[in-house]
């Protein structure tokens, strides 16, 4: 079996513009090359705004940074009349690597269905693109379906009916925990991912259930550490930390606080 490298990804949301964005990727670059982080150990992912991608990328290759490139969201369509949409092929011009798709603020506030989560997904991989497809259950559907029902079954609607399966990250980001400082137990992160893993595997096969699954909500540096301790959570997706260089830097650290 081969080791998942543990992935940190901070998703910026619609914060910070294109000025901001330099001057906190130039701080995330003086903080994470000073602590000698091992890129080879951790992948670092950062995901500005659109607007912020060609600064950002810009500045990552002038300073040969290793930090990885994503975007927050992608269309469906590959290119024509679809005013405000962004296609997969300019964000892999644009040096991404990974697209979100599915935030639970998009599936929320644009009525994003799982139908049209796997055509996006369907795009990434047509451009080169590892979608980080994101799932998770909202307060009533915990009550009522338990912890791992809603977010089993938005991985498998994401994952259906394509030709080939390429490369994916999924990330688990129970509505409830975001942005209300309202955290997950390890435990429960645990539990569900392995529910997700257990899904992928009897669904998709063996090499897909290798891909890498996230737990994101309230994530610190503080906290971190206790969610990838087990092994089964393979990395975080982070929100508001990730807008603070030194917070950030202190999460990709999580290493340092895992006593083995
Ligand atoms: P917070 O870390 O701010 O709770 O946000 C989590 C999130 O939505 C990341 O995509």
């Amino acid at each position: 079996m081969t080791k998942r490298t543990p992935l940190i990804a901070g998703n910026w949301k619609m914060n910070l513009d294109h000025l901001q964005a330099i001057a906190l990727i130039q701080k995330l670059c003086w903080t994470l090359n000073d602590a000698d982080h091992n890129w080879d150990q951790v992948e670092v992912a950062i995901f500005p705004p659109f607007t912020d991608l060609r600064s950002a990328q810009t500045l990552i290759e002038a300073e040969k940074f290793e930090v990885r490139l994503g975007a927050q969201d992608i269309s469906k369509y590959e290119s024509g009349a679809y005013t405000g949409e962004i296609s997969g092929s300019m964000l892999s011009k644009l040096g991404a690597k990974y697209v979100l798709i599915g935030h639970s603020e998009r599936r929320q506030y644009h009525n994003e269905s799982d139908e049209l989560l796997n055509a996006k997904v369907k795009a990434a991989w047509a451009n080169s693109l590892v979608p980080i497809i994101c799932v998770g259950e909202t307060l009533e559907e915990l009550e009522t379906q338990g912890q791992s029902a809603v977010p089993v079954a938005q991985t498998i609607a994401a994952l259906s009916g394509h030709e080939t399966i390429g490369e994916f990250v999924i990330a688990y980001e129970p509505v409830w925990a975001i942005g209300t400082g309202k955290v997950a137990t390890p435990a429960e992160a645990e539990a569900v991912s392995k529910a997700i893993r257990a899904a992928i595997l009897e669904n998709f096969g063996g090499e897909s259930a290798q891909s890498r699954i996230l737990y994101g909500g309230s994530v610190k540096a503080a906290n971190v550490a206790g969610f990838l301790a087990s092994g089964e959570v393979d990395g975080v997706l982070v929100g508001g930390a990730s807008l603070d260089a030194e917070e950030f830097a202190g999460i990709a650290r999580f290493q340092k606080h895992i006593v083995l």
